[in-house]
């Protein structure tokens, strides 16, 4: 069977960093689903098509890491019918053995509720703000507003709104180096299998 490790939380919080070195220490796949979004942000025109029609390319394409795609992203996000057309694709993905990493904002409480690790990642929103700045070359104070944005629609959305699962191990990253977080969570999957 295979192993499913869930992680959420808001935008910056580290959830991709972690994600990423754990799925390498254990050799799992990862899927970073936020680019799922961001894609179908960026492709234009009727979001509900691009994300029926959404294909692997389309998540290489240039250009989705910014945070205008992510503020894109976020608005084709809350459209339900947007969300349901990348359930399945997702939900296979988790079932890849030996194991699957998929990082979001719902992937605990609505694509993998099933998963043997789910994880909340959060830190403060000046420190999220600073850690993206830097990773952009952008300005802080500007990126500080736009995550705020971000997050307050993920949160506030009818439909799959960002929040820790009932059971999600929560990881506050504000104090912790990637490593320690990293470690942290290669614990808890070790616990688990
Ligand atoms: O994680 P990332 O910042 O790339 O996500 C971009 C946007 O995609 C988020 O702000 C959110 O609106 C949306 N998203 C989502 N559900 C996911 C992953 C991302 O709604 N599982």
């Amino acid at each position: 069977m295979s192993f499913t490790i869930a992680i959420d939380g808001p935008a910056a919080s580290g959830k991709g960093t972690i994600a990423r070195a754990v799925a390498r220490e254990f050799g799992f796949v990862h899927l970073d689903t936020g680019l799922l979004y961001r894609a179908v942000g960026a492709i234009g025109g009727d979001p509900i098509l691009a994300a029926l029609r959404l294909r692997p390319e389309d998540l290489s394409r240039d250009g989705l890491r910014t945070a205008e795609a992510g503020q894109a992203a976020s608005r084709v996000a809350a459209i339900p019918e947007v969300r349901s057309a990348l359930v399945d694709f997702q939900r296979r993905f988790a079932l890849s053995e030996p194991g699957a990493v998929l990082d979001g904002r719902d992937i605990g409480t609505v694509i993998c509720p099933e998963a043997q690790l789910k994880l909340y990642v959060t830190a403060s929103d000046e420190i999220r703000a600073r850690r993206r700045a830097l990773e952009l070359g952008a300005d802080e104070a500007h990126i500080l507003a736009e995550l705020r944005e971000r997050d307050a629609r993920d949160a506030a959305r009818d439909v799959a709104p960002m929040r820790p699962a009932e059971d999600a191990m929560l990881l506050d990253t504000s104090q912790l180096s990637i490593d320690e977080a990293v470690a942290r969570v290669i614990e808890a999957v070790r616990l688990r299998s």
